[in-house]
């Protein structure tokens, strides 16, 4: 079977014949139709993720497919896979045929094609986990949500409207802002983000952006609000004055959807459904397996929009 595989830290993934896999206890046999390629399969194979699979691996932490050999999922049930150390701990998705914990699958729908099911694990969850688990949002509430426009980010305005919530979207231009769902404020910032954030002031901060993003945009959550704090593209420090930062009382809360994988899974089916009956949207770009190099360089540009996914056969 073809794999791709990361022979050191940085250096271009490369595809190559292997043999297949042979079932194992405990472990499920996949056929993968769509692998995706996300922020933390380039964190794990640039070496700054806390762990990675033993060299030579093959990455991917999500994928979807039709089940080949299994002890307890039936053979040509349509998967998604995600977690338990896939693409982490031991090799993962971006290969032909997926040899994964039992526990890492998830049913997918007939409603939702395998791109989706491929990519819907990570941005979707981290929303509702984010939105509903870690930040307690209520219907009523005021939402600012930065980098509105990558997958988590689009989720969450969704979900945030969909909760009942006021939302104001940052995005960069006035071409994205077009993309925004209509119940949605959407700002475009000019120049000086700080003062473009001036009349802005709200409940709840949901940050996928980090550094001076994260900078401006705290000081627009009220007293005795939240912020919850999901990425760090834009830069992995915040410098905080503890004397202010005691007299506002906002509460900074991390996600971390490793910790939370187990709410992530309880929340999937919902947002399956959702995502096959068009009440939610997310937006993918297939790749051939043999270009899983060029898709972790677009997902690292600026302006990509949506999820990039590796396919089978294509
Ligand atoms: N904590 C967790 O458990 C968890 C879970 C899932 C994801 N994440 C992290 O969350 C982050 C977002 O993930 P994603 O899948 O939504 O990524 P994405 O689809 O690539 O979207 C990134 C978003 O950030 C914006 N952005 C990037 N750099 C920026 C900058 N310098 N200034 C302003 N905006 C900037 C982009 O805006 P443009 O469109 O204008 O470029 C885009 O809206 C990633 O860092 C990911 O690793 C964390």
């Amino acid at each position: 079977m073809k794999a791709v595989r990361v022979h050191a830290f940085d250096s271009p993934p490369v595809l190559e014949d292997l043999p297949e896999p042979a079932l194992r206890p405990a472990r499920t046999l996949v056929r993968m139709e769509a692998a995706t390629v996300g922020h933390i399969d380039r964190t794990v194979w640039r070496g700054s993720f806390l762990k990675h699979p033993p060299f030579p691996y093959t990455p991917g932490v999500e994928a979807a497919g039709v089940v080949v050999a299994s002890h307890v999922h039936p053979e040509g049930r349509r998967v998604w896979l995600r977690g338990s150390g896939l693409g982490t701990l031991f090799d993962g998705t971006w290969c032909e045929v997926i040899d994964a914990p039992d526990e890492a699958l998830g049913v997918l729908p007939d409603g939702v094609p395998s791109m989706i099911g491929s990519a819907f694990f990570s941005p979707s969850t981290s929303a509702w986990v984010a939105l509903h688990d870690v930040a307690r949002l209520s219907a009523g509430e005021s939402v600012l949500l930065t980098g509105a426009t990558g997958a988590v980010g689009s989720l969450a305005v969704q979900l945030a409207l969909d909760a009942g919530a006021e939302v104001t979207a940052l995005v960069a231009d006035a071409a994205q802002a077009a993309r925004m769902p209509s119940g949605a404020k959407v700002l475009v910032p000019g120049s000086d983000l700080a003062s473009s954030l001036d009349s802005v002031s709200v409940d709840l901060l949901v940050d996928t952006v980090g550094g001076p993003v994260l900078a401006a945009a705290l000081p627009r959550v009220r007293s005795g609000g939240r912020a919850v704090l999901v990425g760090y593209t834009a830069g992995n420090t915040l410098t905080l004055d503890i004397a202010h930062f005691l007299q506002r009382d906002v509460s900074l809360l991390p996600l971390n959807m490793f910790r939370r994988e187990a709410a992530g899974h309880a929340a999937a089916p919902e947002l399956l459904a959702r995502l096959a009956d068009g009440r939610l949207k997310l937006d993918v770009q297939p790749f051939a397996l043999e270009d899983a190099a060029k898709a972790m360089n677009w997902i690292g540009q600026r302006g990509h929009r949506g999820r990039a996914v590796l396919v089978a056969g294509r």
